[in-house]
């Protein structure tokens, strides 16, 4: 058997119609799991799903749209999930929010909690929903997308930095309290990648040109790139792993 195989695990991705989410839900499919893609629009949710049924056979994915800052539909992302698929061995907190792109004292406090509640709080309610029942089969691998951003300062995206390094701390905490349990939490820190989310960076040329003369790799990521690593941290691959931040940046932290 591959270390790699991830056959009969269940997986949610939360933000999975797009990006990283989406290409780690494809990937996660390919190794063999159930795969539940959410985000917050349904149709979005339901082409992936489509793609993924006709690729890898019916029953392989479903669409469950789920706004992270809404904890009655994360519960139902869960619930629903149970229901087609029975459990939940894996789930991956891939979707975040930054609304605010500037100098610390200029955001807004609604600005700024909302950073703090999307990507953070909502990881915690995620979470506290699928651990009882990992902890009751003694086995479990929850995935944090949090970023390079959480390792260094900013002067630009400050409090999504802040909200990336809690992310981290989270999964030190969490891998803490449930390791006894069988229950593993890593982080994922990529760098700058190729999605919707950054385009505003990797479409400015010039930003892009000193992005890649600083980087070792002499390019920035595509989201296929992340989801290989979201695959060894839901694996056998990684059963000694958990607590750590795994970072997949090309280098450009080093
Ligand atoms: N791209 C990068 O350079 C980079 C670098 C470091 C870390 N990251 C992290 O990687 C993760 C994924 O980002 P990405 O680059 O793949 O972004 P993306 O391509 O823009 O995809 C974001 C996904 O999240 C969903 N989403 C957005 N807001 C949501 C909400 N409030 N509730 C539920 N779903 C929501 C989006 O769908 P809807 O809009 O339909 O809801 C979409 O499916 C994020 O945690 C981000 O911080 C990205």
């Amino acid at each position: 058997m591959s270390l790699f195989d991830v056959t009969g695990k269940v997986a949610i991705i939360t933000g999975s119609s797009r990006g990283i989410g989406r290409a780690s839900a494809f990937e996660l499919a390919e190794h063999g799991a159930k795969v539940v893609i959410s985000s917050r629009k349904q149709d979005a949710c339901d082409a992936v799903a489509a793609e993924i049924n006709g690729k890898y056979g019916e029953n392989t994915a479903i669409a469950v749209a789920a706004n992270i800052s809404d904890k009655t539909g994360l519960q139902n992302l869960v619930d629903e999930t149970r229901k087609a698929f029975g459990k939940v061995d894996v789930l991956v907190c891939n979707a975040a929010s930054n609304p605010y792109y500037g100098p610390q004292e200029a955001i807004a406090d609604e600005q700024f909690r909302k950073i703090l509640d999307n990507n953070i709080v909502s990881n915690h309610w995620l979470i506290s929903m699928v651990v009882p029942e990992m902890r009751e089969r003694g086995e479990g691998s929850i995935v944090i997308v949090s970023s390079i951003g959480g390792l260094r300062g900013s002067s630009i995206i400050g409090a999504y930095c802040i909200s990336k390094a809690a992310d981290m701390q989270l999964a030190r905490n969490l891998a803490h309290e449930y390791g006894q349990h069988g229950i593993r939490v890593n982080c994922i820190a990529p760098g700058l990648i190729r999605t919707d989310f950054a385009r505003a960076l990797w479409e400015d040329e010039a930003a892009v040109a000193e992005r890649n003369r600083t980087t070792p790799l002499r390019r920035i990521g595509e989201p296929h790139e992340i989801a290989g690593a979201v695959v060894y941290l839901a694996s056998p691959a990684s059963t000694f792993m958990t607590g750590q931040t795994l970072v997949v940046d090309g280098g450009v932290t080093i």
